[in-house]
């Protein structure tokens, strides 16, 4: 079966799928994207997902593509085109392309609509939280507008391969106080000896997570303590529990910090409650 992509208003082989040399997504990271898990071929938390993309754009002043009905419409197509029944979808929005100058082009030139679906075994991301990961902690070098949820990923990429080489699957950033901000490509969580649920409050300094904003309507039903405040990486050290939570992982129990065991270094009965019950509480619509 050929791989199918939305390029520009055209569902193309993925061979052929290209945008332009001078998009400013590839010139300047002048771009932002969302990413949707697809679970037994419906789409997860679509709503918030495109609200925050909204919110993404609106921030950076570029231009909304269509509307988030065509762009429900986008992602359903390149979801069935590629059969994709557990996985991801993908999708992101460039300023468009123009001739190099770092002031935006002007409102002739459209914003730049890439979408694509990859199916990843939810067996196998099941499997790999009854084990749960390691995680490395690195210095929090990106920019101050963390919120955004733009392409600019170069320093999650490099603390990724860090951590890599490491042995872990995720890096957890940490600020110039010592504090955890969140993952290279997740937010973080602690459970401390009291049994609370920690995690960073929201602000300009970590992305406001969709699995996040889900989780904590769980925390709520469930009647679970929740505080929401920064804390430090010897907290972390010491937790009970921890875990990461994204769309593409939903809750993943994290059993090694910087190469000490968590708890017992087994992922945690609480992080495991809440992986079963995130999906009955997760808006899902037929994709
Ligand atoms: N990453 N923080 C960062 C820096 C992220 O990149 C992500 C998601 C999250 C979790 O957000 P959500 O729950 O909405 O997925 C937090 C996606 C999955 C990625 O880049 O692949």
């Amino acid at each position: 079966m050929t791989r199918i992509v939305y390029v520009n208003g055209r569902y193309v082989p993925y061979a052929d799928a290209a945008v332009h040399v001078e998009d400013r997504g590839f010139q300047f990271a002048d771009a932002i994207y969302e990413v949707c898990e697809v679970r037994g071929g419906s789409l997860i938390d679509e709503a918030r997902h495109m609200a925050r993309l909204e919110r993404s754009l609106a921030e950076l002043q570029i231009r909304r593509p269509m509307t988030a009905a065509a762009l429900g419409h986008v992602m359903r197509q390149v979801i069935r085109r590629n059969r994709v029944r557990d996985g991801l979808v993908y999708l992101q929005v460039s300023r468009g392309a123009a001739p190099r100058d770092f002031a935006f082009p002007g409102p002739d030139v459209p914003p730049t609509l890439v979408c694509l679906a990859q199916s990843i075994s939810a067996a196998q991301r099941d499997f790999k939280a009854l084990s749960g990961i390691a995680v490395k902690s690195m210095p929090d070098i990106r920019w101050q507008r963390r919120d955004i949820k733009t392409v600019m990923l170069l320093p999650a990429c490099l603390a990724k391969e860090a951590a890599r080489k490491d042995g872990a699957r995720e890096a957890w950033f940490v600020d110039a106080e010592g504090f955890v901000t969140e993952g290279a490509s997740s937010n973080a969580w602690i459970i401390d000896e009291g049994g609370a649920v920690i995690t960073r409050q929201l602000g300009l300094d970590i992305l406001p997570g969709v699995t996040r904003a889900t989780l904590l309507d769980v925390l709520a039903e469930e009647k679970m303590q929740l505080i929401e405040r920064p804390f430090r990486l010897s907290e972390a050290y010491a937790a009970r529990e921890a875990f990461i939570t994204s769309a593409t992982q939903t809750v993943m129990p994290v059993v090694r910090i910087d190469g000490r065991s968590v708890g017992d270094g087994k992922p945690g009965p609480v992080a495991g409650k809440l992986r079963r019950k995130f999906h009955h509480f997760a808006a899902i619509s037929s994709a």
